[in-house]
């Protein structure tokens, strides 16, 4: 009897077990990846099964008669294999490959078993693994070439590039200047030699430009295109007032723009007196920024500082220049015109008075003066009407 009954309890606890147990099957697989040389991959699996299945990595280089096929294991392939497991409620397992080389490419596998016989080398038909693969594929930048690298100083160019490796078939490609789009500069061509054409080499047209191949991965190359900065003057005549600060404004555009900015002052004999910053008495303060140049003229004195002002602005393409006017009016003509309106003021008042004093008497006889306007004009109907009754 109670051996019966231990042998039910056996029967069910190996019953249900072997119900329980199930052979490894893939819930996460490694994914086929395009990367550049130098670049790292990750390839992640993920197993389960009952028992929790073990996890490898294959390595498969060449092509079917002469392929190799070599295990994986932390540390291969002179340490730029990387292989971080876990087994804890299913198998998980990442391959992580660092500093990638052309001849990293090929086929990962993960292979995984739970079968209790997987690594008994005696019966090795019978064992069971499963496998999952993805392709690397590492390639080299592309290599484009230009012609010309430089655009400088010349009034009209044509900027070519060569992609001479493509990584990949060429489905079109397209210019950039600054990082925008240049319109229409947008082809499905599949030519790996582009010229992008410039009538015109001024500071509109200056700039940073880029070809751009769509290939997998793209590939792009850039060629500088400077002309003289466009210097200009925010605004060409300042007035300021006397004792005032006076702000000069100039504004440059283009590429490249000013790595200097100068400013002069034309003197009597029409010749160029350079300002420094902070010199006389701190009349003088210069800010600058590649776009911009402030020159800020304080304590203004009239016979001083009214004049020319010029701003230079130099880049390694050349010189570029604008003159500002400026004009100081002494304090007491910035009080002209309130002085022109109080004089108006009491001009008007005047006049009004002498006139009120002339027509006063005349008033007094008509009785009050706001009534007076409208007793004329009760006379005027009651003549009207007595018109009408005649
Ligand atoms: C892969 O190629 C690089 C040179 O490009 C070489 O140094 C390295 O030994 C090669 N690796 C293997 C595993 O053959
Ligand atoms: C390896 O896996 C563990 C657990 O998932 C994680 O904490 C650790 O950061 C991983 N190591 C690397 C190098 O990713
Ligand atoms: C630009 O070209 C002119 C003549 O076209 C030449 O005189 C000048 O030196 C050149 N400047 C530079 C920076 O090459
Ligand atoms: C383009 O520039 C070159 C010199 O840089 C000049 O000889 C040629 O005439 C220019 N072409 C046009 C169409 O302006
Ligand atoms: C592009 O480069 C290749 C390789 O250097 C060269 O054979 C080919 O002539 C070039 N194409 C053009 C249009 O310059
Ligand atoms: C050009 O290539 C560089 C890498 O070489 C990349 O960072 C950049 O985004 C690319 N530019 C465009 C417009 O594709
Ligand atoms: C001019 O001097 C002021 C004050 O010392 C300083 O803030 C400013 O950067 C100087 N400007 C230039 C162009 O050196
Ligand atoms: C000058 O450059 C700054 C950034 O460097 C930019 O924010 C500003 O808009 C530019 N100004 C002009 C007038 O181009």
């Amino acid at each position: 009897m109670r051996r019966k009954l231990f042998g039910a309890i056996v029967a069910i606890c190996i019953g249900w077990f072997q119900a329980e147990a199930f052979t490894a099957g893939f819930i996460k697989s490694p994914m086929s990846q395009m990367k550049l040389i130098e670049d790292s991959a990750e390839l992640d699996c993920e197993v389960i099964g009952n028992p929790i299945p073990e996890v490898q990595w294959w390595f498969i280089e060449g092509e079917e008669p002469d392929e190799t096929v070599t295990q994986l294991f932390d540390g291969a392939r002179e340490d730029h294999v990387r292989i971080n497991a876990t087994y804890i409620h299913h198998a998980t397992s990442t391959l992580f490959l660092t500093n990638l080389m052309l001849n990293d490419t090929g086929i990962y596998e993960c292979r995984a078993s739970n079968d209790p016989d997987r690594n008994d080398l005696r019966t090795p038909p019978k064992v069971k693994w499963i496998r999952s693969q993805a392709n690397v594929i590492v390639f080299e930048y592309a290599n484009v070439m230009t012609d010309p690298p430089v655009v400088s100083n010349q009034t009209n160019a044509t900027l070519s590039c060569n992609l001479t490796n493509p990584p990949s078939p060429i489905k079109g490609h397209y210019w950039t200047r600054n990082g925008k789009i240049i319109d229409k500069s947008d082809s499905t061509s599949d030519s790996a030699y582009i010229e992008y054409r410039i009538e015109k080499v001024d500071y509109h047209y200056a700039g940073i430009y880029e070809c751009v191949f769509k290939s997998e991965p793209q590939a792009n190359a850039t060629i500088e295109v400077k002309a003289l900065p466009h210097v200009v003057a925010y605004k060409h005549s300042e007035n300021a007032n006397e004792k005032d600060k006076a702000a000069l404004v100039c504004v440059s555009h283009g590429y490249p723009l000013p790595t200097d900015w100068n400013w002069f002052k034309v003197n009597e004999v029409g010749g160029k007196d350079p300002i420094v910053n902070g010199t006389n008495n701190d009349k003088y303060e210069i800010k600058n920024t590649p776009n911009k140049t402030t020159l800020y003229v304080k304590d203004l004195n009239i016979e001083e500082d009214m004049g020319v002002y010029e701003c230079h602005g130099t880049s390694d393409v050349g010189k570029a220049q604008d003159k500002i006017q400026l004009r100081v009016r002494s304090q007491l003509a910035a009080l002209w015109p309130f002085l022109g309106i109080v004089a108006e003021v009491i001009i008007l008042v005047t006049i009004i008075f002498i006139y009120e004093k002339k027509r006063k008497p005349d008033e007094i006889t008509d009785g009050a003066a706001p009534l007076k306007s409208s007793t004329a004009t009760n006379h005027q109907d009651k003549n009207v009407r007595q018109r009408n009754s005649n």
